[in-house]
């Protein structure tokens, strides 16, 4: 039986951003810029390269921003226009017609299954992608989540992506159990962010996911798990224990743009991947450290 195609992707979008504060105070997170562009906008796009055509944001009071900037501004447009900034209003318009949003409201925060659970009435019985805000996968030759979905495609069971990580941060991430072949992990088992000592292996959940409809119901029964929080990872755990969940240790270059270094880290990677950028950023990095 073919499997079902993946068109509806969910990004957890309702987080404070503490860790960025008081950066984050009155701009959300995902606006940060990473260049000149903001971090969601990556991710939005990797998932449109990918082939996802719809978007659910989940998003909390003071997150509207996020739905501002991939909107029609025909005022905005109208004055680059006159004024002939082709290039600029070329940006604007990509970013509004970069794909279809709607957006579902998560009031109390909960934990990432819950977000994702709150999508529910969005996305019905079908299969659908989990793309977080924080994290960027830089593949300009094959998306992160398009290497997903082609498991997805082949196994019709969920998919998360996975990288290798110090044994000492294993606390930080959901860790998965199993076998790995080549880039492809039979996932037996997932953890949400155990100590060393407990953890099963080294491999560690990033927030790439593609997930069957069926996962609404289990999230339904989930209690709360690490953090107090309802997790994402004690769901997929149930899949995992019926031979149902995949591992893929995709190929590409992932920053952590939820915290200051790796902000920092992304900015200047993507700045250093523009040729009209790269020469004076390479003489600013030189500058800085003389
Ligand atoms: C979330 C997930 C975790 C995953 C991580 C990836 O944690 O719960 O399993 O490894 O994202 O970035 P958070 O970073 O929201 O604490």
């Amino acid at each position: 039986m073919a499997t079902q195609r993946v068109t509806r992707a969910v990004l957890p979008l309702a987080g404070l951003g503490t860790r960025f504060l008081p950066a984050t105070k009155a701009v959300p997170k995902e606006l940060l810029p990473l260049v000149d562009r903001p971090c969601l906008d990556y991710i939005i796009a990797e998932a449109v390269a990918s082939g996802i055509e719809d978007m659910v944001f989940v998003i909390s009071k003071g997150k509207g921003a996020l739905l501002e900037h991939f909107s029609k501004d025909p005022y905005l447009e109208q004055y680059l226009e006159e004024r002939n900034q082709t290039h600029l209003l070329a940006e604007v318009r990509r970013a509004a017609r970069l794909a279809k949003v709607v957006a579902v409201r998560q009031h109390d925060a909960l934990g990432l299954g819950h977000a994702v659970l709150t999508a529910r009435p969005a996305v019905g019985d079908n299969p659908f992608a989990v793309l977080l805000g924080d994290d960027i996968i830089h593949n300009p030759a094959k998306p992160g989540l398009r290497q997903l979905l082609d498991v997805w495609d082949q196994h019709g069971q969920c998919v998360v992506a996975l990288i290798e990580v110090p044994r000492e941060e294993t606390k930080r991430y959901g860790i998965c159990d199993g076998t790995l072949r080549g880039r492809l992990m039979e996932v037996t088992g997932m953890v949400e962010k155990p100590d060393p000592a407990d953890a099963p292996s080294n491999l560690s959940i990033v927030g790439r996911y593609v997930l069957p409809g069926e996962i609404f119901d289990i999230l339904e029964r989930t209690p709360k798990g690490a953090g107090g929080e309802i997790q994402l990872t004690d769901a997929l755990a149930v899949l995992a224990s019926r031979g149902q969940a995949w591992g893929y240790l995709f190929e590409g270059r992932r920053y952590d743009t939820g915290n200051v270094l790796g902000w920092l880290e992304a900015t200047v990677g993507l700045a250093l991947e523009r040729p009209e950028l790269a020469p004076q950023v390479r003489e600013i990095l030189r500058n800085a450290l003389n």
